[in-house]
Protein backbone atom coordinates (compact mmCIF):
# COMPACT_ATOMS: atom_id res chain seq x y z
CA UNK A 1 0.00 0.00 0.00
CA UNK A 2 1.19 3.51 -0.23
CA UNK A 3 -0.02 7.07 0.54
CA UNK A 4 -0.39 10.17 -1.61
CA UNK A 5 3.60 11.36 -0.31
CA UNK A 6 5.05 7.98 -1.44
CA UNK A 7 5.94 6.14 2.30
CA UNK A 8 5.48 2.64 1.46
CA UNK A 9 3.46 0.87 3.80
CA UNK A 10 4.73 -2.77 3.79
CA UNK A 11 6.40 -5.12 6.49
CA UNK A 12 10.21 -6.24 6.86
CA UNK A 13 10.76 -10.02 6.27
CA UNK A 14 11.07 -10.21 9.59
CA UNK A 15 8.16 -8.52 10.62
CA UNK A 16 6.21 -11.00 8.37
CA UNK A 17 7.43 -13.67 9.75
CA UNK A 18 6.95 -12.88 13.54
CA UNK A 19 2.89 -11.72 12.24
CA UNK A 20 3.39 -15.81 10.89
CA UNK A 21 4.66 -17.32 14.23
CA UNK A 22 1.94 -15.00 16.02
CA UNK A 23 -0.79 -16.55 14.13
CA UNK A 24 0.57 -20.04 14.02
CA UNK A 25 0.48 -19.23 18.43
CA UNK A 26 -3.11 -17.87 18.51
CA UNK A 27 -4.42 -20.34 16.29
CA UNK A 28 -2.66 -23.30 18.40
CA UNK A 29 -4.29 -21.51 21.34
CA UNK A 30 -7.85 -21.08 19.85
CA UNK A 31 -8.01 -25.18 19.96
CA UNK A 32 -7.49 -25.11 24.18
CA UNK A 33 -9.27 -22.09 24.89
CA UNK A 34 -12.13 -24.07 27.50
CA UNK A 35 -11.71 -21.59 30.67
CA UNK A 36 -13.40 -18.00 29.53
CA UNK A 37 -16.53 -17.03 28.53
CA UNK A 38 -15.73 -16.19 24.66
CA UNK A 39 -17.66 -17.86 21.65
CA UNK A 40 -14.99 -18.49 19.06
CA UNK A 41 -16.69 -19.25 16.25
CA UNK A 42 -18.05 -16.51 13.85
CA UNK A 43 -17.39 -15.29 10.57
CA UNK A 44 -17.47 -11.79 9.83
CA UNK A 45 -15.39 -12.13 7.02
CA UNK A 46 -17.98 -10.01 4.44
CA UNK A 47 -17.45 -7.04 6.71
CA UNK A 48 -14.18 -6.76 6.02
CA UNK A 49 -14.27 -4.32 3.52
CA UNK A 50 -15.84 -1.99 6.68
CA UNK A 51 -12.11 -1.55 7.80
CA UNK A 52 -10.39 0.42 5.51
CA UNK A 53 -12.74 3.19 6.87
CA UNK A 54 -12.53 5.79 9.62
CA UNK A 55 -15.73 4.36 11.31
CA UNK A 56 -16.66 6.19 14.57
CA UNK A 57 -19.79 5.88 16.79
CA UNK A 58 -18.75 8.87 18.64
CA UNK A 59 -22.11 10.18 20.28
CA UNK A 60 -25.71 9.19 21.22
CA UNK A 61 -26.54 7.03 18.57
CA UNK A 62 -30.14 7.69 18.54
CA UNK A 63 -28.77 11.46 17.14
CA UNK A 64 -27.86 12.82 14.02
CA UNK A 65 -24.09 14.16 14.39
CA UNK A 66 -21.62 15.70 12.27
CA UNK A 67 -19.60 12.29 11.95
CA UNK A 68 -20.84 10.77 9.16
CA UNK A 69 -18.74 7.62 8.79
CA UNK A 70 -20.77 5.82 11.47
CA UNK A 71 -23.04 2.78 12.08
CA UNK A 72 -25.93 4.32 14.55
CA UNK A 73 -28.13 3.12 12.36
CA UNK A 74 -26.94 -0.70 12.74
CA UNK A 75 -26.59 -0.16 16.79
CA UNK A 76 -30.36 0.73 16.73
CA UNK A 77 -31.28 -2.20 15.20
CA UNK A 78 -28.74 -3.93 17.92
CA UNK A 79 -30.23 -2.12 20.84
CA UNK A 80 -33.89 -2.79 20.07
CA UNK A 81 -32.95 -6.57 19.67
CA UNK A 82 -31.68 -6.45 22.70
CA UNK A 83 -34.63 -3.99 24.54
CA UNK A 84 -36.71 -7.14 23.26
CA UNK A 85 -34.75 -9.77 24.67
CA UNK A 86 -34.65 -7.99 27.78
CA UNK A 87 -38.13 -7.40 28.43
CA UNK A 88 -38.26 -3.26 28.18
CA UNK A 89 -41.37 -1.86 27.87
CA UNK A 90 -41.34 -0.25 24.07
CA UNK A 91 -39.75 3.36 24.09
CA UNK A 92 -38.71 3.03 27.56
CA UNK A 93 -34.93 2.49 27.53
CA UNK A 94 -32.08 3.95 26.23
CA UNK A 95 -28.72 2.51 25.17
CA UNK A 96 -25.53 2.22 23.25
CA UNK A 97 -23.26 -0.75 22.42
CA UNK A 98 -20.05 -0.21 24.45
CA UNK A 99 -16.80 -1.75 24.71
CA UNK A 100 -17.82 -4.92 26.90
CA UNK A 101 -19.32 -6.15 30.38
CA UNK A 102 -16.97 -3.39 32.29
CA UNK A 103 -18.05 0.02 30.85
CA UNK A 104 -21.90 -1.22 30.42
CA UNK A 105 -21.28 -1.94 34.39
CA UNK A 106 -19.40 1.68 34.84
CA UNK A 107 -22.40 3.38 32.87
CA UNK A 108 -25.36 1.75 35.38
CA UNK A 109 -23.58 2.77 38.10
CA UNK A 110 -22.71 6.35 36.84
CA UNK A 111 -26.45 6.54 36.18
CA UNK A 112 -27.09 5.44 39.99
CA UNK A 113 -24.70 7.71 41.15
CA UNK A 114 -25.85 11.07 39.27
CA UNK A 115 -29.52 10.13 40.60
CA UNK A 116 -28.32 9.24 44.52
CA UNK A 117 -24.84 10.81 45.06
CA UNK A 118 -25.47 9.92 48.72
CA UNK A 119 -26.36 6.21 47.43
CA UNK A 120 -24.40 3.47 48.99
CA UNK A 121 -23.96 0.79 46.43
CA UNK A 122 -24.48 -3.58 47.81
CA UNK A 123 -23.08 -5.92 45.70
CA UNK A 124 -22.08 -9.23 46.32
CA UNK A 125 -18.53 -11.39 46.94
CA UNK A 126 -18.42 -13.08 44.32
CA UNK A 127 -19.24 -9.79 41.87
CA UNK A 128 -16.80 -9.50 39.05
CA UNK A 129 -13.33 -7.33 39.77
CA UNK A 130 -15.00 -4.77 37.73
CA UNK A 131 -17.75 -3.61 40.37
CA UNK A 132 -14.81 -3.22 42.72
CA UNK A 133 -12.67 -0.97 40.15
CA UNK A 134 -15.85 0.79 39.25
CA UNK A 135 -16.89 2.26 42.57
CA UNK A 136 -13.30 3.32 43.13
CA UNK A 137 -13.79 5.78 39.86
CA UNK A 138 -17.10 6.96 40.65
CA UNK A 139 -16.03 7.58 44.31
CA UNK A 140 -19.31 5.67 45.26
CA UNK A 141 -19.43 4.18 49.24
CA UNK A 142 -20.03 0.34 49.01
CA UNK A 143 -20.71 -2.48 51.15
CA UNK A 144 -19.99 -6.13 49.88
CA UNK A 145 -22.71 -8.59 50.58
CA UNK A 146 -21.78 -12.10 51.62
CA UNK A 147 -22.24 -14.93 48.86
CA UNK A 148 -23.34 -18.41 49.44
CA UNK A 149 -21.89 -21.27 48.62
CA UNK A 150 -23.66 -21.69 45.25
CA UNK A 151 -22.04 -17.86 44.26
CA UNK A 152 -25.32 -16.21 44.65
CA UNK A 153 -25.66 -13.35 46.69
CA UNK A 154 -26.79 -13.87 50.78
CA UNK A 155 -30.24 -12.23 50.71
CA UNK A 156 -30.32 -12.59 54.67
CA UNK A 157 -27.53 -10.31 55.13
CA UNK A 158 -28.21 -8.23 52.15
CA UNK A 159 -31.88 -7.41 53.88
CA UNK A 160 -29.74 -6.63 57.64
CA UNK A 161 -27.03 -4.77 56.17
CA UNK A 162 -29.92 -2.68 54.22
CA UNK A 163 -31.90 -2.62 57.21
CA UNK A 164 -29.13 -1.10 59.10
CA UNK A 165 -28.84 1.73 56.14
CA UNK A 166 -32.34 2.28 56.12
CA UNK A 167 -32.12 6.22 55.83
CA UNK A 168 -29.82 6.24 52.80
CA UNK A 169 -30.96 5.43 49.19
CA UNK A 170 -30.33 1.89 47.82
CA UNK A 171 -27.93 1.00 44.91
CA UNK A 172 -27.95 -2.77 44.44
CA UNK A 173 -25.39 -4.58 41.58
CA UNK A 174 -27.09 -7.78 40.68
CA UNK A 175 -25.02 -10.21 39.03
CA UNK A 176 -26.91 -12.75 36.44
CA UNK A 177 -23.98 -15.30 35.88
CA UNK A 178 -21.14 -14.64 38.33
CA UNK A 179 -18.03 -14.89 36.93
CA UNK A 180 -16.83 -18.16 38.57
CA UNK A 181 -20.05 -20.01 39.17
CA UNK A 182 -22.86 -19.12 36.71
CA UNK A 183 -24.86 -17.98 39.46
CA UNK A 184 -28.39 -15.75 39.07
CA UNK A 185 -28.98 -13.16 42.20
CA UNK A 186 -32.12 -13.23 43.43
CA UNK A 187 -33.78 -10.06 41.93
CA UNK A 188 -37.66 -10.78 43.10
CA UNK A 189 -36.20 -11.63 46.50
CA UNK A 190 -34.07 -8.41 46.26
CA UNK A 191 -36.88 -6.18 45.62
CA UNK A 192 -39.22 -8.02 48.29
CA UNK A 193 -36.28 -6.97 50.52
CA UNK A 194 -36.71 -2.86 48.82
CA UNK A 195 -40.74 -3.21 50.02
CA UNK A 196 -40.24 -5.21 53.14
CA UNK A 197 -37.83 -2.23 54.36
CA UNK A 198 -40.16 0.57 52.47
CA UNK A 199 -37.20 1.77 50.98
CA UNK A 200 -38.39 4.53 49.00
CA UNK A 201 -35.12 5.51 46.76
CA UNK A 202 -33.57 2.03 45.67
CA UNK A 203 -31.71 1.51 42.53
CA UNK A 204 -31.10 -2.02 40.58
CA UNK A 205 -28.32 -2.48 38.05
CA UNK A 206 -28.01 -6.27 36.76
CA UNK A 207 -24.20 -7.26 35.65
CA UNK A 208 -25.24 -9.57 33.15
CA UNK A 209 -22.22 -10.14 31.28
CA UNK A 210 -22.69 -13.39 30.65
CA UNK A 211 -26.39 -14.22 31.67
CA UNK A 212 -27.58 -11.62 29.54
CA UNK A 213 -27.38 -14.02 26.49
CA UNK A 214 -28.47 -17.14 27.70
CA UNK A 215 -31.12 -16.88 29.87
CA UNK A 216 -33.56 -15.08 27.47
CA UNK A 217 -33.32 -18.98 25.91
CA UNK A 218 -33.94 -21.22 28.15
CA UNK A 219 -37.20 -22.38 29.58
CA UNK A 220 -37.94 -20.74 33.00
CA UNK A 221 -35.32 -18.71 33.44
CA UNK A 222 -35.03 -16.93 37.02
CA UNK A 223 -36.45 -12.96 36.89
CA UNK A 224 -33.48 -11.22 35.58
CA UNK A 225 -34.32 -8.55 33.53
CA UNK A 226 -36.69 -4.69 32.96
CA UNK A 227 -39.61 -7.19 33.30
CA UNK A 228 -38.16 -8.20 37.14
CA UNK A 229 -37.48 -4.29 38.01
CA UNK A 230 -33.88 -3.63 37.19
CA UNK A 231 -33.09 0.18 36.00
CA UNK A 232 -30.23 -0.69 34.14
CA UNK A 233 -28.73 -3.47 32.55
CA UNK A 234 -24.70 -4.46 30.95
CA UNK A 235 -24.64 -7.80 28.61
CA UNK A 236 -21.26 -8.60 27.14
CA UNK A 237 -21.23 -8.91 23.39
CA UNK A 238 -18.10 -10.50 22.58
CA UNK A 239 -19.31 -13.10 25.33
CA UNK A 240 -21.92 -15.55 23.75
CA UNK A 241 -22.46 -13.97 20.44
CA UNK A 242 -18.69 -13.68 19.65
CA UNK A 243 -16.72 -10.69 18.22
CA UNK A 244 -13.02 -10.73 17.32
CA UNK A 245 -13.51 -7.36 18.77
CA UNK A 246 -14.80 -7.00 22.70
CA UNK A 247 -18.33 -5.27 22.95
CA UNK A 248 -20.96 -4.96 24.93
CA UNK A 249 -24.86 -2.98 25.20
CA UNK A 250 -26.10 -1.00 28.49
CA UNK A 251 -29.76 -0.57 28.50
CA UNK A 252 -31.11 2.01 30.98
CA UNK A 253 -34.79 3.63 31.69
CA UNK A 254 -34.84 6.67 29.37
CA UNK A 255 -36.09 8.66 32.69
CA UNK A 256 -32.66 8.20 34.50
CA UNK A 257 -30.75 8.78 31.18
CA UNK A 258 -31.78 12.45 30.31
CA UNK A 259 -30.56 13.37 33.66
CA UNK A 260 -27.14 13.26 32.50
CA UNK A 261 -27.78 14.04 28.69
CA UNK A 262 -25.26 17.16 27.63
CA UNK A 263 -25.07 18.60 24.28
CA UNK A 264 -21.60 19.52 22.76
CA UNK A 265 -21.07 21.28 20.00
CA UNK A 266 -17.96 19.78 18.84
CA UNK A 267 -19.30 17.03 17.58
CA UNK A 268 -23.18 18.59 16.71
CA UNK A 269 -24.90 15.68 19.22
CA UNK A 270 -25.60 15.14 22.95
CA UNK A 271 -23.14 13.57 24.63
CA UNK A 272 -24.99 10.85 26.56
CA UNK A 273 -22.03 8.07 26.14
CA UNK A 274 -19.09 7.40 28.93
CA UNK A 275 -16.65 7.27 25.93
CA UNK A 276 -16.60 9.89 23.38
CA UNK A 277 -14.75 8.04 20.04
CA UNK A 278 -16.87 4.46 20.19
CA UNK A 279 -16.46 1.27 18.16
CA UNK A 280 -18.38 1.98 14.68
CA UNK A 281 -17.54 -2.08 14.10
CA UNK A 282 -19.03 -3.88 17.01
CA UNK A 283 -22.05 -2.72 16.44
CA UNK A 284 -21.81 -4.30 12.87
CA UNK A 285 -21.11 -7.39 14.21
CA UNK A 286 -23.47 -7.96 16.46
CA UNK A 287 -25.96 -6.71 13.52
CA UNK A 288 -24.86 -9.02 11.39
CA UNK A 289 -24.28 -12.11 14.09
CA UNK A 290 -28.25 -11.32 15.00
CA UNK A 291 -29.31 -10.84 11.27
CA UNK A 292 -27.26 -14.36 10.55
CA UNK A 293 -27.66 -16.71 13.67
CA UNK A 294 -30.90 -14.35 14.56
CA UNK A 295 -32.43 -15.11 18.05
CA UNK A 296 -33.94 -18.98 16.33
CA UNK A 297 -30.18 -19.32 16.31
CA UNK A 298 -29.43 -18.98 20.23
CA UNK A 299 -32.41 -20.79 20.94
CA UNK A 300 -30.37 -23.92 19.25
CA UNK A 301 -27.25 -22.83 20.65
CA UNK A 302 -27.52 -22.24 24.09
CA UNK A 303 -29.02 -25.16 24.86
CA UNK A 304 -26.50 -27.27 23.16
CA UNK A 305 -24.25 -25.15 25.35
CA UNK A 306 -25.62 -26.55 28.38
CA UNK A 307 -25.66 -30.75 27.19
CA UNK A 308 -21.90 -29.79 26.41
CA UNK A 309 -21.89 -28.95 29.85
CA UNK A 310 -23.36 -31.60 31.25
CA UNK A 311 -21.08 -33.73 28.88
CA UNK A 312 -18.18 -32.09 30.51
CA UNK A 313 -19.94 -32.83 34.06
CA UNK A 314 -20.12 -36.15 33.44
CA UNK A 315 -16.23 -36.89 32.30
CA UNK A 316 -14.77 -34.76 34.86
CA UNK A 317 -17.04 -36.76 38.03
CA UNK A 318 -15.56 -40.27 36.46
CA UNK A 319 -12.76 -38.93 38.01
CA UNK A 320 -13.81 -37.69 40.74
CA UNK A 321 -13.79 -33.81 40.27
CA UNK A 322 -16.90 -32.74 42.23
CA UNK A 323 -18.48 -30.69 38.78
CA UNK A 324 -21.49 -28.80 38.56
CA UNK A 325 -23.45 -26.31 37.09
CA UNK A 326 -26.47 -23.90 37.79
CA UNK A 327 -29.60 -25.22 35.60
CA UNK A 328 -29.33 -22.15 34.05
CA UNK A 329 -25.69 -21.56 33.19
CA UNK A 330 -23.22 -23.56 31.06
CA UNK A 331 -20.27 -22.48 33.83
CA UNK A 332 -18.66 -26.35 35.04
CA UNK A 333 -17.62 -25.97 38.57
CA UNK A 334 -14.61 -28.51 39.95
CA UNK A 335 -11.90 -29.53 41.69
CA UNK A 336 -8.84 -27.44 40.31
CA UNK A 337 -6.39 -29.53 38.86
CA UNK A 338 -2.44 -29.25 38.42
CA UNK A 339 -0.80 -25.79 37.03
CA UNK A 340 0.41 -27.82 33.79
CA UNK A 341 -2.93 -28.61 33.01
CA UNK A 342 -4.99 -25.10 34.11
CA UNK A 343 -2.52 -23.31 31.80
CA UNK A 344 -2.69 -25.35 29.13
CA UNK A 345 -6.48 -24.78 28.64
CA UNK A 346 -6.83 -21.57 29.89
CA UNK A 347 -8.65 -22.55 33.18
CA UNK A 348 -9.25 -19.24 35.51
CA UNK A 349 -8.73 -20.55 39.06
CA UNK A 350 -10.22 -19.26 42.23
CA UNK A 351 -9.23 -21.06 45.55
CA UNK A 352 -9.88 -24.46 45.19
CA UNK A 353 -11.85 -24.63 42.49
CA UNK A 354 -11.61 -23.79 38.48
CA UNK A 355 -14.38 -23.62 35.65
CA UNK A 356 -14.90 -24.99 32.18
CA UNK A 357 -16.96 -22.53 30.40
CA UNK A 358 -19.23 -24.48 27.45
CA UNK A 359 -19.75 -21.83 24.96
CA UNK A 360 -20.34 -22.63 21.43
CA UNK A 361 -16.80 -23.35 19.88
CA UNK A 362 -16.46 -26.44 22.64
CA UNK A 363 -16.50 -30.07 21.25
CA UNK A 364 -16.68 -33.33 23.15
CA UNK A 365 -12.85 -33.98 21.60
CA UNK A 366 -11.48 -30.86 23.46
CA UNK A 367 -13.34 -32.07 26.97
CA UNK A 368 -11.90 -35.70 26.53
CA UNK A 369 -8.62 -34.35 25.61
CA UNK A 370 -9.09 -32.02 28.85
CA UNK A 371 -9.65 -35.65 30.90
CA UNK A 372 -6.90 -37.21 29.70
CA UNK A 373 -4.47 -34.18 30.69
CA UNK A 374 -6.22 -34.77 33.76
CA UNK A 375 -5.65 -37.82 34.32
CA UNK A 376 -1.77 -37.58 33.28
CA UNK A 377 -1.29 -35.81 36.11
CA UNK A 378 -3.36 -37.77 38.90
CA UNK A 379 -1.84 -41.22 40.26
CA UNK A 380 -2.47 -43.94 37.77
CA UNK A 381 -2.93 -47.66 39.37
CA UNK A 382 0.28 -49.39 39.09
CA UNK A 383 0.89 -50.92 35.29
CA UNK A 384 3.27 -53.70 34.43
CA UNK A 385 6.47 -52.40 33.21
CA UNK A 386 6.48 -55.12 30.98
CA UNK A 387 4.04 -53.32 28.68
CA UNK A 388 6.35 -50.78 27.83
CA UNK A 389 8.37 -52.05 24.60
CA UNK A 390 11.90 -52.70 25.19
CA UNK A 391 14.41 -51.76 22.15
CA UNK A 392 17.80 -50.43 21.47
CA UNK A 393 19.03 -46.43 22.41
CA UNK A 394 19.64 -43.80 19.86
CA UNK A 395 21.01 -40.78 22.42
CA UNK A 396 23.10 -37.97 20.83
CA UNK A 397 22.26 -34.07 19.68
CA UNK A 398 24.58 -31.41 20.63
CA UNK A 399 22.41 -28.14 21.15
CA UNK A 400 18.91 -27.53 21.50
CA UNK A 401 19.63 -29.37 25.20
CA UNK A 402 17.81 -29.17 28.76
CA UNK A 403 18.90 -30.71 31.69
CA UNK A 404 16.58 -30.79 34.91
CA UNK A 405 16.89 -32.20 38.44
CA UNK A 406 13.67 -32.12 40.79
CA UNK A 407 12.43 -34.32 43.66
CA UNK A 408 10.95 -37.64 43.34
CA UNK A 409 7.26 -36.23 44.50
CA UNK A 410 7.95 -33.91 41.35
CA UNK A 411 6.33 -36.39 39.04
CA UNK A 412 9.12 -34.26 36.98
CA UNK A 413 9.02 -36.53 33.87
CA UNK A 414 4.92 -36.50 33.58
CA UNK A 415 5.05 -32.59 33.98
CA UNK A 416 7.84 -31.70 32.23
CA UNK A 417 6.33 -33.96 29.17
CA UNK A 418 2.88 -32.59 29.23
CA UNK A 419 3.80 -29.52 29.53
CA UNK A 420 6.24 -29.66 26.68
CA UNK A 421 3.15 -31.56 24.35
CA UNK A 422 0.69 -28.86 25.43
CA UNK A 423 2.99 -25.99 24.25
CA UNK A 424 3.69 -28.35 20.36
CA UNK A 425 7.29 -28.42 21.70
CA UNK A 426 8.77 -31.62 20.54
CA UNK A 427 11.38 -33.63 22.82
CA UNK A 428 14.03 -35.34 20.28
CA UNK A 429 16.28 -36.79 22.36
CA UNK A 430 15.50 -37.83 25.99
CA UNK A 431 17.17 -39.42 28.73
CA UNK A 432 15.77 -39.97 32.40
CA UNK A 433 17.26 -40.97 35.99
CA UNK A 434 14.84 -41.72 38.80
CA UNK A 435 16.00 -42.92 41.56
CA UNK A 436 13.91 -42.78 45.29
CA UNK A 437 15.30 -40.23 46.18
CA UNK A 438 15.08 -37.76 43.02
CA UNK A 439 15.16 -37.31 39.21
CA UNK A 440 17.40 -36.35 36.43
CA UNK A 441 15.72 -35.23 33.08
CA UNK A 442 18.62 -34.70 29.58
CA UNK A 443 16.76 -33.91 26.81
CA UNK A 444 16.95 -31.90 23.20
CA UNK A 445 13.62 -29.97 22.22
CA UNK A 446 13.26 -28.29 18.96
CA UNK A 447 12.68 -25.28 20.43
CA UNK A 448 15.23 -24.73 23.82
CA UNK A 449 14.24 -21.04 24.49
CA UNK A 450 10.34 -21.73 24.53
CA UNK A 451 10.76 -25.18 26.37
CA UNK A 452 12.82 -23.13 28.86
CA UNK A 453 10.24 -20.35 29.26
CA UNK A 454 7.18 -22.88 29.43
CA UNK A 455 8.71 -25.28 32.15
CA UNK A 456 10.06 -21.86 34.21
CA UNK A 457 6.53 -20.51 33.70
CA UNK A 458 4.84 -23.70 34.95
CA UNK A 459 7.31 -26.29 37.05
CA UNK A 460 8.54 -25.72 40.35
CA UNK A 461 11.93 -27.48 39.14
CA UNK A 462 15.09 -27.75 41.58
CA UNK A 463 17.62 -27.09 39.25
CA UNK A 464 17.86 -26.76 36.00
CA UNK A 465 21.79 -26.98 34.14
CA UNK A 466 23.03 -25.79 31.28
CA UNK A 467 25.02 -29.37 30.09
CA UNK A 468 25.06 -29.71 26.22
CA UNK A 469 25.26 -33.63 26.29
CA UNK A 470 23.29 -36.23 28.41
CA UNK A 471 24.83 -36.90 31.92
CA UNK A 472 26.76 -40.04 32.87
CA UNK A 473 25.76 -42.26 35.64
CA UNK A 474 28.58 -41.12 37.68
CA UNK A 475 27.67 -37.41 37.08
CA UNK A 476 23.91 -37.58 37.62
CA UNK A 477 24.43 -39.68 41.10
CA UNK A 478 26.85 -36.53 42.02
CA UNK A 479 24.19 -34.07 41.38
CA UNK A 480 21.26 -36.11 42.81
CA UNK A 481 23.48 -36.35 45.59
CA UNK A 482 24.77 -32.65 45.90
CA UNK A 483 21.07 -32.04 46.13
CA UNK A 484 20.81 -34.33 48.73
CA UNK A 485 18.67 -37.35 46.81
CA UNK A 486 19.96 -40.67 46.39
CA UNK A 487 22.25 -42.74 44.79
CA UNK A 488 21.34 -43.99 41.34
CA UNK A 489 21.33 -47.54 40.25
CA UNK A 490 23.06 -48.58 36.74
CA UNK A 491 20.39 -50.70 35.11
CA UNK A 492 18.19 -49.39 32.39
CA UNK A 493 14.92 -49.43 30.81
CA UNK A 494 15.35 -49.12 26.53
CA UNK A 495 11.61 -47.29 24.95
CA UNK A 496 11.00 -46.38 21.94
CA UNK A 497 8.05 -43.76 21.01
CA UNK A 498 7.02 -42.09 17.89
CA UNK A 499 8.51 -38.78 17.09
CA UNK A 500 5.42 -36.25 18.03
CA UNK A 501 4.63 -33.82 20.83
CA UNK A 502 2.90 -35.57 23.50
CA UNK A 503 4.17 -39.09 22.54
CA UNK A 504 6.25 -38.95 26.06
CA UNK A 505 3.20 -37.44 28.09
CA UNK A 506 1.33 -40.66 26.79
CA UNK A 507 3.77 -43.16 28.19
CA UNK A 508 4.72 -41.26 31.61
CA UNK A 509 0.75 -41.09 32.06
CA UNK A 510 1.69 -45.31 32.07
CA UNK A 511 4.37 -44.71 34.85
CA UNK A 512 3.70 -41.55 36.40
CA UNK A 513 3.34 -42.82 39.86
CA UNK A 514 6.06 -46.05 40.04
CA UNK A 515 9.01 -45.27 41.62
CA UNK A 516 11.74 -46.65 38.81
CA UNK A 517 14.51 -48.21 40.16
CA UNK A 518 16.50 -47.64 37.18
CA UNK A 519 17.39 -45.25 34.62
CA UNK A 520 14.73 -44.57 31.35
CA UNK A 521 16.39 -44.41 27.74
CA UNK A 522 13.73 -42.95 25.43
CA UNK A 523 14.48 -43.10 21.65
CA UNK A 524 11.92 -41.55 19.61
CA UNK A 525 11.66 -42.61 16.04
CA UNK A 526 9.26 -42.52 12.75
CA UNK A 527 7.12 -45.76 14.00
CA UNK A 528 6.39 -47.25 16.99
CA UNK A 529 7.69 -50.57 16.07
CA UNK A 530 10.83 -52.08 17.69
CA UNK A 531 13.69 -52.48 15.32
C1 LIG B 1 -20.20 -11.16 35.67
C2 LIG B 1 -19.24 -10.38 34.81
N1 LIG B 1 -19.33 -9.06 34.77
C3 LIG B 1 -18.51 -8.31 34.03
C4 LIG B 1 -17.53 -8.89 33.26
C5 LIG B 1 -16.62 -8.03 32.46
O1 LIG B 1 -16.99 -8.09 31.15
P1 LIG B 1 -15.99 -7.58 30.00
O2 LIG B 1 -14.82 -8.49 30.04
O3 LIG B 1 -16.84 -7.70 28.79
O4 LIG B 1 -15.61 -6.17 30.33
C6 LIG B 1 -17.39 -10.28 33.26
C7 LIG B 1 -16.36 -10.92 32.45
O5 LIG B 1 -16.13 -12.08 32.47
C8 LIG B 1 -18.26 -11.04 34.06
O6 LIG B 1 -18.17 -12.37 34.10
Amino acid sequence: MRCQWLCEYSLSTDDEERLEQFFGEIQRESNLFLGYPCNGIFDYSPLLKFLQYPINNVGDPYLPSNYHLNTHAFECEVLEIFQDLTQAPPGSTWGYITNGGTEGNHYGLFLARELMPDGIVYYSQDAHYSIDKVLRCLGLHSIMIRSQADGSMDLEDLRETLRIHRDVPAIVCATIGTTMKGAVDDIAGIQAIFRDLALKRHYLHADAALGGMILPFIDHPPPWNFAAGIDSIAISGHKMIGSPIPCGVVLAKKTHVDRIAQSVEYIGTLDTTLSGSRNGLTPLFLWYALHTIGVDGFKRIVPNCLHMADYAIAQLNGLERNAWRHPYSNIVVFDRPSPVVTQRWQLACNGTLTHLIAMPHVVKEQVDQLIADIQALEPQPESSISEIPVCETVLGGTNEEITLVGSAEDHLLTQVSTALASAGISIEDFTAVKAAGGSIIHMRVNDRERALQILNEHLDIGRCYGQSRPFSNEEATQILTQVNYHTVSQDALLVKLVDKPGALAELMKNVANMTLPFAVYVWFGADQGVP
